[in-house]
């Protein structure tokens, strides 16, 4: 019973040696080679299939493509893992408008002075917003009154104090009337002045709070439904928190120490517990810093992201979709941006780095051609131009543009401005002296 079997398979083997013709031994050997091919191709296609699977089961439970995997390392196509922290049951999936981005013909006006801030609101409730600059050098400021299909119809210039700086624009005394906040170099303060809602101010107050105050940001950082205000003060390195009482009082709260020259401010809730938090570019010091929020205008010790060449600029939005907001940082040093993506706790991942135009000033973030996904706009402040990063939502930005504007353009405001549900782009030149509006077609 059991020798039958081998004897059997001996039988069979001798056969097929006794009976093999040259063309049945040729069929063989091809077949062998074939399937060693097929073998090889297979073993190829596993260890590539292995390749590209393996980060994503260890992450989470996400459907992505290998071309989506691919396109997601932008510089030295090495698949992290970190870069696969995707919730796609957020991303809804969405066609862009239009192919490629379009954009009107810039239409310049003139503003005979260095526009140094801007910011945009309804100062005379028309519902067309407004665009206020400060002139860095003339004591002013311009107000330039919105009127129909995105345009600026007239302007009023307020003589005020020398070296008026950044600004910023929210309801801070609760009358549903916006007001303006701006910094001042000259008196070491910060400016509130308080709109009536017909684009006049009625009361203007300086706030001290130190050398040199650079950026403005408004937002309520103790939950008492009352705009705060923050502010970077370079000179003596700390962001100063202004509380607001909600009657267009505010008294100093909280002075927090950074590292040095503390610019550019962005706040976002970081880590997701309904208080707000800021960010900070330590330039100086190459870092960025996340400092969370208690809720009750006190903060947690900074978390520090060391990063290289001068981090000047930041803004921020949800970049891959996890829900989480994530940072992104211009360098004047080296001419890129740095991408850093939220843990969803305030730490941020090791930067993804793209390469900008000359000298990226200032960054906008929106959705410009409606796929819903966040987009990036780089002001590149030495090339005359702007960089706009297309989003797939993923985190990666496979596509760009560049659109040319006036020469050494360094501000950004990112908004619809003509009402038509597409996000256009307000930009400053410091050469040309002009506000430049470049209304989105796409
Ligand atoms: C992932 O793909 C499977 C099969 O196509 C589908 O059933 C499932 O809903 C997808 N999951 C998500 C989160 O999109
Ligand atoms: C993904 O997003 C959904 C919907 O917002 C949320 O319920 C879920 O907790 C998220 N998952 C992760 C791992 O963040
Ligand atoms: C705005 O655009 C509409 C439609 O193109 C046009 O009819 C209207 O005259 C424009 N208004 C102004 C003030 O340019
Ligand atoms: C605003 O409110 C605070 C606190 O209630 C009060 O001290 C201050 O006098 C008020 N300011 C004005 C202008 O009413
Ligand atoms: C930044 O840009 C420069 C060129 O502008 C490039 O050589 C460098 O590698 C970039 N830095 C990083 C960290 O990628
Ligand atoms: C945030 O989460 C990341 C990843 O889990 C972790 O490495 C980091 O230490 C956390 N940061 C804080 C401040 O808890
Ligand atoms: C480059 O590759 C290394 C691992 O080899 C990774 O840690 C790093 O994040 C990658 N850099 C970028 C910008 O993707």
């Amino acid at each position: 019973m059991i020798d039958a079997p081998s004897s059997t398979t001996l039988l069979t083997m001798n056969e097929i040696t006794n009976n093999s013709s040259k063309k049945s031994f040729l069929l063989r050997l091809l077949s062998l080679i074939g399937s060693i091919i097929i073998g090889i191709g297979l073993i190829l296609i596993l260890i590539m299939v292995y390749k590209n699977i393996r980060p994503s089961s260890s992450s989470l439970n996400v459907n992505i493509t290998t071309t989506e995997l691919i396109s997601i390392n932008s510089m030295n196509n090495s698949i992290s893992t970190s870069s696969l922290l995707i919730n796609t049951s957020i991303r809804t999936p969405s066609n862009p408008r239009c192919a490629q981005l379009t954009f009107d013909l810039i239409k310049s006006y003139p503003m005979n002075d260095i526009p140094y801030g801007f910011a945009i609101g309804d100062l005379n409730n028309d519902n067309m917003l407004d665009l206020i600059v400060s002139r860095y050098t003339n004591n002013a400021m311009d107000i330039n009154f919105g009127g129909e299909n995105g345009t600026f119809q007239s302007q009023v210039t307020l003589s005020f104090i020398k070296y008026l700086g950044y600004m910023s624009i929210g309801d801070v005394n609760n009358d549903q009337n916006d007001d303006v906040i701006i910094v001042n170099e000259n008196k070491a303060s910060i400016m509130v002045l308080l709109g009536a809602g017909d684009g006049t101010f009625y009361h203007y107050q300086f706030l001290p709070v130190g050398a040199t105050p650079f950026d403005v940001k408004m937002g309520d950082f103790n939950n008492d439904n009352n705009l705060d205000i923050i502010v970077s003060v370079t000179d003596n390195n700390v962001v100063s928190l202004i509380l607001g009482y909600g009657n267009g009082s505010f008294h100093v709260r909280n002075t927090v120490l950074t590292l040095r020259s503390p610019n550019y401010i962005s706040i976002a809730d970081f880590n997701q517990d309904n208080f707000l938090d800021f960010a900070v570019c330590e330039v100086f010091d190459n870092t960025v810093s996340v400092y969370l929020g208690y809720g009750d205008g006190n903060f947690r010790p900074r978390i520090p992201h060391l990063l290289t060449a001068a981090p000047y600029t930041s803004d921020i939005g949800d970049l891959n979709g996890d829900g989480h907001i994530d940072l992104v940082i211009g360098h004047s040093g080296n001419n890129n941006i740095s991408i850093l993506f939220n843990y969803g706790n305030g730490s941020l991942q090791s930067p993804m780095v793209y390469g900008t135009g000359i000298y990226p000033a200032e960054i906008g973030i929106a959705d410009f051609n409606g796929d819903t996904y966040l987009d990036i706009v780089v002001a590149n402040y030495q090339d005359s131009s702007l960089l706009i990063f297309v989003g797939k939502g993923d985190g990666s930005f496979p596509t760009k543009m560049l659109i040319n504007i006036n020469p050494n353009s360094y501000l950004i405001i990112v908004v619809d401005l003509n009402n038509d549900g597409r996000i256009d782009i307000i930009t400053a030149s410091e050469d040309t002296q002009t506000i430049d509006v470049i209304l989105n077609t796409c």
